[in-house]
C-alpha cells in the first residue's frame, strides 16, 4: 500500500481539539497500517497559548490562524473553535485556497451550510462534518451513504448530550437542574454558551443538518419548533414516572401523513406551547397549486425539538447521560437505531479523525461532488406549522380542590374535541390547590393550545398549566 503523510492545521485545541491530538498521536501506527496515511499536525491555533504550554509542549501552538491555513504544507484544515463568526471566516479562507475542511460546528453549518457548501464546490473542495451531529456516532455517513436507497419517513433522536445528562440526573438521582448542568459543563459536553444546549437550539441545529440529508430538502434552524429543558420541573419528571414514562428532549423530523391540511408560510413553526395568535395558514389545495407552480414536489415535514414523554418500554427511554440515539425509519430498512456517545472529547474526536481519513483518501470529496443531497443542492423544506401536529399530551394543572373544577376542565377539553386517556389526582385538604395530571388521546396541537388557554382562564386554576407531548414510537412512525 502506498503511504502518504498528510499535513493538517488544527484550528482549536480545546476539548475536541485535544482529543484529536491524542488520537493522532496514540493511534498513529494503527492509522498508518489501516489507511496508509499519517497525519502531521503542523499548527494548533488557540486563543491563549499560555494555557497550552504544558499540555501541548511539543506541538506547534500559535495564534496565527491565517499563517496556519495558508501554509502550503497544510492539506486539510480542521475547524474546532466553534461559534459562527471567526470560524466562518477561517473556513472560507481555507476553502478559497482549495483546502478541504473538517468541522464539528453545527451552529455554523445550520446557519450558513448551503452558502459554504456552494463555495466549497466552486473551489473544487469539500466540507466534512461527521462530528457535528451525534458526537462519535457515524450518522452523517449513514444518512448520506448507507441509507441512500431509502425514502426516510421519520427521524427521532436524542441529540444533545448536555440535556440528556440533565434529564437523566434529575430523573434517576433526584438532582436539581443546576447541579446536573454543572456536571455536563465539567465533563466538557456543554457548549461555551450552555444556553444553546438547554434552550434546545443545539439539538435544533443538529436536526436541521440531519433532516436536510434525510429528506433531501434544505432545513434551517428557524424552520424548527423549539422548546428546551430549562423549564422542566421535578414534579413533571415524577408524575411522568408514575404514568410509566420518562422525559427526554427529542428532535423529531417526520413526513406529514397523507392528507395533512396545512403548511407553514414564513415563520409560524417557531412558537412555543404557550398559545399565541395563529399565523398565516393556507389550505392544502392552495399550497399544492403554489408548489406546483414553483415546480416543486410536495414534501411537507413536521420539524420539532421539545421535551417529550417517552414510554419506559421505548428504546429511547433507556438512552442515558451523554449518550445519544437516533431512530431512523426508512421505507426499505424499516427502523434502525444509531446509538453511542453523542458528546465529549474522545467520541467527538473519533468522528473528526474518521473525516480526516475520508477526506485524505478522497472518498468525502468524491461524495461531496457527486451526491445531490447537501443543502446547496436541494430546495427549501416545506414545513408544517406545529399547530397542525397530531399528538398525545400530558397536562399538569394546579386546580383548586372545590366542587365542579374537573367538570369545567373536561368541558374545556371536550369543546376542542380532546379526549382524556388518564387522570391523576392525589387526596388533599379541600379548597387547596392540588396538581391534577391528565393525559390525552391523539389531539390537534392548535386545539390543545386553545383548550389550555380556556383552562388557564378558569378561576379555579392557577396558571400557567404545564403541557408536554407524548410520543408512542414506533407505532406513530410506522416502524416495527
Ligand atoms: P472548546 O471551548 O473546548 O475549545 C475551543 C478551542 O478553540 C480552544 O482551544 C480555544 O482556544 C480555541 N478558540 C476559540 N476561539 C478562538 C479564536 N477566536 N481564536 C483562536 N482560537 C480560538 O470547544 P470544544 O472543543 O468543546 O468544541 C469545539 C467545536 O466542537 C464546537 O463547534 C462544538 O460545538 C463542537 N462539538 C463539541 C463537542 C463536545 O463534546 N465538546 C461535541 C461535538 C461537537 P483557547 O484554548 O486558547 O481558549
Ligand atoms: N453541547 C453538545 C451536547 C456537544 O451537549 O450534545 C455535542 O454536540
Amino acid at each position: 500500500m502506498p503511504e502518504r503523510a498528510v499535513g493538517i492545521a488544527l484550528l482549536g485545541g480545546g476539548v475536541v481539539g485535544s482529543g484529536v491530538i491524542k488520537i493522532l498521536a496514540d493511534q498513529r501506527e494503527l492509522l498508518r497500517r489501516r489507511t496508509g496515511l499519517t497525519f502531521d499536525i503542523r499548527h494548533v491555533v488557540v486563543r491563549d497559548p499560555k494555557k497550552h504550554a504544558e499540555l501541548h509542549a511539543s506541538l506547534p501552538i500559535t495564534t496565527d490562524a491565517a499563517k496556519a491555513i495558508d501554509d502550503p504544507k497544510v492539506e486539510i484544515v480542521v475547524e474546532l473553535i466553534g461559534g459562527t463568526t471567526t470560524a466562518g471566516e477561517w473556513i472560507e479562507r481555507a476553502i478559497k485556497h482549495g483546502k478541504p475542511v473538517v468541522t464539528a460546528n453545527k451552529s455554523l453549518l445550520a446557519a450558513r451550510g448551503a452558502e459554504l457548501f456552494t463555495l466549497a464546490k466552486k473551489h473544487n473542495t469539500a466540507i466534512a462534518f461527521e462530528a457535528s451531529c451525534g458526537g462519535g456516532i457515524p450518522i452523517i455517513d449513514a444518512l448520506s451513504k448507507g441509507l441512500i436507497a431509502n425514502r426516510i419517513d421519520a427521524l427521532v433522536g436524542i441529540v444533545n448530550g448536555t440535556c440528556n445528562v440533565i434529564l437523566t440526573r434529575m430523573t434517576r438521582n433526584g438532582w436539581s437542574y443546576a447541579k446536573a448542568l454543572e456536571e455536563a459543563q465539567k465533563a466538557g459536553f456543554a457548549e461555551a454558551d450552555p444556553s444553546l444546549d438547554v434552550s434546545g437550539r443545539d439539538a435544533a441545529q443538529k436536526l436541521a443538518l440531519l433532516a436536510s440529508l434525510a429528506f433531501n430538502a434544505r432545513v434551517v434552524e428557524s424552520d424548527i419548533h423549539v422548546e428546551g429543558v430549562d423549564k422542566i420541573q421535578p414534579a413533571d419528571i415524577n408524575f411522568a414516572g408514575e404514568l410509566g414514562y420518562v422525559i427526554k428532549l427529542l428532535a423529531i423530523a417526520e413526513r406529514a401523513p397523507q392528507g395533512s391540511g396545512f403548511r407553514v408560510q414564513g415563520s409560524a413553526a417557531r412558537n412555543s406551547l404557550n398559545p399565541e395568535p395563529s399565523s398565516s395558514l393556507t389550505s392544502m389545495s392552495s399550497v399544492v397549486s403554489s408548489l406546483r407552480a414553483e415546480g416543486r414536489t410536495l414534501n411537507p415535514l413536521y420539524l420539532r425539538v421539545h421535551p417529550t414523554l417517552v414510554h419506559k418500554d421505548d428504546v429511547l427511554a433507556e438512552v442515558s447521560g451523554s449518550f445519544n440515539a437516533i431512530s431512523v425509519y426508512g421505507h426499505a430498512l424499516g427502523h434502525a437505531l444509531f446509538y453511542g456517545r453523542g458528546a465529549g472529547q474522545m467520541p467527538t474526536a473519533s468522528a473528526v479523525v474518521a473525516d480526516l481519513v475520508s477526506v485524505a483518501l478522497g472518498t468525502t470529496p468524491l461524495a461531496f461532488k457527486q451526491l445531490q443531497i447537501f443543502p446547496d443542492a436541494t430546495s427549501p423544506a416545506d414545513v408544517l406549522p406545529i399547530e397542525e401536529l397530531q399528538s398525545r399530551y400530558y397536562i399538569r394543572l394546579m386546580a383548586r380542590d372545590v366542587p365542579g373544577v374537573m367538570a369545567e376542565v373536561t368541558e374545556a377539553l371536550g369543546r376542542d374535541k380532546i379526549s382524556l386517556s388518564a387522570v391523576l389526582q392525589r387526596e388533599s385538604d379541600e379548597g387547596q390547590y392540588v396538581p391534577v395530571v391528565i393525559t390525552t388521546h391523539m389531539a390537534n396541537e392548535g386545539a390543545m393550545r386553545q383548550a389550555l388557554k380556556a383552562i388557564d382562564s378558569l378561576k379555579t386554576i392557577q396558571p400557567p398549566s404545564v403541557c408536554l407531548r407524548i410520543i408512542d414510537q414506533p407505532r406513530e412512525f410506522g416502524g416495527g
